[in-house]
Formats: structure tokens, C-alpha cells, sequence
């Protein structure tokens, strides 16, 4: 039975990974207790919570190595479905599960490592480096080890253990984000719930100044929207990017203060920053078809870091792939920012005006000044959310 939202990616209904009834979870539980287990890494965990969730529907669990190879060169499974990044359960050593065809992976990020989910083992692969370095050229488009996803790509070892997962709970993600973390599945009863069928999906790691509170209205307005749904990323980043719960905290009080009441939806997913920039673009629109949104926001170095990507690489390799690969669409935006003369946040491409007419403050001018106590522009941030961010940054001075 279909919702009569948008269709899955490769299936017609969500199969989502979680053991969602409760007598089959508690057996499994127990089975876990006896099975050989091992600590997966924080990248697989978070991979087994998209599982769980329905994001990385029709996957049934890790890639073996022909997939994941086939997925970094092609971006298609050998199957034929359309897919941009491998997902996999790699690891640095294999031997405490050796022989075993049913294994306890469990979690490296909750006290304790309780099992997280149980795979079916269908092979043990060692990565060869020559392997290893073609699929991060081919994901990140860069071997330099300075990359944060290279980095953690290539330190997660090189045995990969593929098979299909069952998964028993949600990591950290239900007890840290209460009010923020929802699944796929949970995301399009919301929609449902709301009547909404065009819904666009805006993706953020980062808190929201009113160049993105602007992006998410004008991309509204611009597909006739029956709403939003911010969508934030809720695991793992590199050091310097704003923890989620700050920046949760500063998204609700915009939405608050500055949307309509029932227009946006604040929620999150757990699953650890791959900074892939053009591939993860890719990754984004395939989970939020899976939530049910018609559109993604895909703005200015979308999933970037650094100098890595081109500006607008994570729209244009939208233009790549085979038609009809997504049925979701995406919303293209230019470098939306504050213009002194218009006196109004404006999208580059449709503003007459310079350079020098434009209010453009750096990641690092901001963090600057928000650590020294300095008021950010009300141009720039609305002055509640600049407030939440400086006393975040206040506390981290002292
Ligand atoms: S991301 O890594 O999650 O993409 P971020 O939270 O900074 O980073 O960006 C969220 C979305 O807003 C992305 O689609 C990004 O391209 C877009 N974006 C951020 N800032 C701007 C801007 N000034 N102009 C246009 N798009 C932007």
C-alpha cells in the first residue's frame, strides 16, 4: 500500500530496518547477548540508524565490496539502482567474529557498546589499498588526508563485512534529540498528518542565519510549497561546526519568531557528516525522497568543506545522473546573502547590485566575533539566534 506521497527511491513502500515489534526486538536482544559481537565504527552505526529509519530504503544492510566499488565508480549498485556512496560496515579486524555467519555489531558511540543491531554475514572482504584509494578519489574527489570524511573513510580500516541488518534501536539519536529526531517513516506521517504533498526538504548542519531562513521561504514560494521541513544532521562533525543541540535550539526560536505557525517542520537525522560534497548531495536527495519530500534545497557549496568542491558542483552533478534515477527534484539556489541597497536578503542571480553592495561575513569572521562578545549584524542573524550562538560561544571562552 502506498501513503500517496512521494514513491520511495527503488521500492514502492518504506522498508525500514528498525525491528519495530516489540516481542520479535526483545528476542533478538537476547540472541544478541549470545551471538560474537563486534564495535563497529561511528560511520557503520550511524550507516545501521539510516537503515533502521527507512532513509536508506530499498538497502537491506551493508554493501560487499563489488557494490560498494561498482556504487564509488558508477554510482549504481550491480543491481542497476541508482546510488552515490557505499554503504558499508567497515572495520580494522575481523577476528573476533571469524567464522560466524550471524554477528552483534555493537555501538561505539553509547556507553557500555550495546548491541545495535545483528548481521547476517554474507562475506568478509579485505579492501586492498589501490581499492581503497580509487573509491575515496571517487566519493570525495580528493585523497588529501586533511578531507574530514577522507580522514575518516580511510582511518575505519579495511575489512568490510557486508550482509543484511536487523536493527534494535537508534543509537544516542531518540535519547539526546527527543523532540528533533524522526525517522523516515515517522516524517511522512507527519506530512500526512499535515495534508502537505509538496514539501520542500532543507538540509543543514549549521544554525540558520537570514540568508537560510530566506532560502527556505523563496524555495517555498518558488515550487508553491504546502511546507517545509528542516532537516538537520544530528551525528557526528568535524571540530569547529556548531554541536546539534545548539543549533537545534537556535532553528526552533527562528521558525518560532520569523515563519508562519504550521509551515515548517524542525526535525533531524542521525547519521555522521560525510563533507562529500557533490556525492552527499546526491545521498541527501535519496533520504529525503525516502521521508516523502518532493524537493531539496540545494544551495552553495552544498555538504562542502574547504576549498574542495566547486561552488556549485552539488547541483551540477544533479545533471549526471541517468533521468529518472529520483523522483524527487531539487531546488537550485544561487548565493543567497543581504544587499545594502536593495536593503532585503537577495539571491545573487536575480539582484542588480555589486560585490561591495553585499553583507559577507566568513564561518570564521562569525565565530570571531561571536567568541569575543560581539553582536553579529541583525542583516546578518536574527538577534535571538545570534543570542543562542554567542552564549555558546561565551561558554567555550571560559
Ligand atoms: S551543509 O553542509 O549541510 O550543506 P549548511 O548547513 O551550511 O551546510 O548549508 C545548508 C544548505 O544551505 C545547503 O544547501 C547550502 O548549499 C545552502 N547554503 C548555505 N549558505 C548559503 C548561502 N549563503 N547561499 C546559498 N546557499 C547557501
Amino acid at each position: 500500500m502506498t501513503d500517496g506521497l512521494i514513491k520511495p527511491h527503488g521500492s514502492d513502500t518504506l522498508n525500514p530496518l528498525y525491528v519495530s515489534d516489540d516481542q520479535k526486538r526483545k528476542e533478538l536482544l537476547k540472541e544478541a547477548e549470545s551471538l560474537p559481537s563486534i564495535v563497529i565504527s561511528s560511520a557503520a552505526a550511524a550507516n545501521a540508524v539510516m537503515l533502521a529509519s527507512g532513509y536508506f530504503n530499498p538497502l537491506k544492510g551493508f554493501m560487499n565490496l563489488a557494490e560498494s566499488i561498482s556504487v564509488a565508480e558508477k554510482m549504481q549498485l550491480p543491481s542497476g539502482l541508482f546510488w552515490p556512496v557505499p554503504i558499508v560496515n567497515v572495520v580494522k579486524d575481523a577476528s573476533a567474529i571469524k567464522g560466524a555467519k550471524r554477528i552483534a555489531l555493537r555501538d561505539p558511540n553509547v556507553e557500555g557498546n550495546p548491541a545495535l543491531a545483528i548481521q547476517d554475514v554474507k562475506s568478509i572482504e579485505e579492501i586492498s589499498a589501490d581499492q581503497l584509494k580509487s573509491m575515496t578519489e571517487k566519493i570525495f574527489g580528493t585523497l588529501d588526508p586533511k578531507h574530514p570524511g577522507v580522514a575518516a573513510f580511510n582511518s575505519a580500516g579495511n575489512i568490510l563485512i557486508s550482509g543484511p541488518i536487523q536493527v534494535l534501536n537508534y543509537s544516542y539519536f531518540i535519547t539526546d534529540f527527543p523532540e528533533t529526531f524522526r525517522t523516515a517513516v515517522q516524517i511522512r506521517d507527519i506530512f500526512l498528518k499535515n495534508g502537505w504533498k509538496k514539501v520542500v526538504a532543507f538540509q543543514t548542519r549549521n544554525p540558520m542565519h537570514r540568508a537560510h531562513e530566506e532560502l527556505v521561504r523563496m524555495s517555498m514560494e518558488a515550487v508553491g510549497a504546502d511546507g517545509a521541513v528542516i532537516h538537520m544532521l544530528l551525528g557526528k562533525l568535524k571540530g569547529g561546526d556548531i554541536p546539534a543541540d545548539v543549533r537545534d535550539a537556535s532553528i526552533r526560536k527562528m521558525v518560532e519568531l520569523y515563519f508562519e505557525p504550521n509551515t515548517v517542520e524542525i526535525t533531524g537525522y542521525g547519521f555522521d557528516m560525510l563533507y562529500a560534497g557533490p556525492r552527499e548531495a546526491l545521498l541527501h536527495a535519496i533520504f529525503r525522497q525516502n521521508m516523502g519530500a518532493t524537493h531539496l534545497i540545494v544551495g552553495r557549496d552544498h555538504a562542502g568543506v574547504g576549498d574542495y568542491y566547486g561552488p556549485f558542483d552539488a547541483q551540477t552533478i544533479f545533471d549526471q545522473i541517468p533521468k529518472g534515477a529520483l523522483e524527487l527534484d531539487i531546488v537550485r539556489a544561487d548565493h543567497t546573502v543581504w544587499c545594502n541597497k536593495c536593503q532585503n536578503i537577495v539571491m545573487m542571480r536575480d539582484c542588480p547590485h555589486d560585490k561591495e553592495d553585499y553583507l559577507m561575513l566568513s564561518g570564521t569572521k562569525v565565530r570571531e566575533m561571536l567568541g569575543k562578545g560581539e553582536a553579529l549584524p541583525p542583516e546578518f542573524a536574527r538577534p535571538e539566534v545570534a543570542k543562542e550562538l554567542m552564549e555558546y560561544y561565551q561558554s567555550l571562552e571560559k
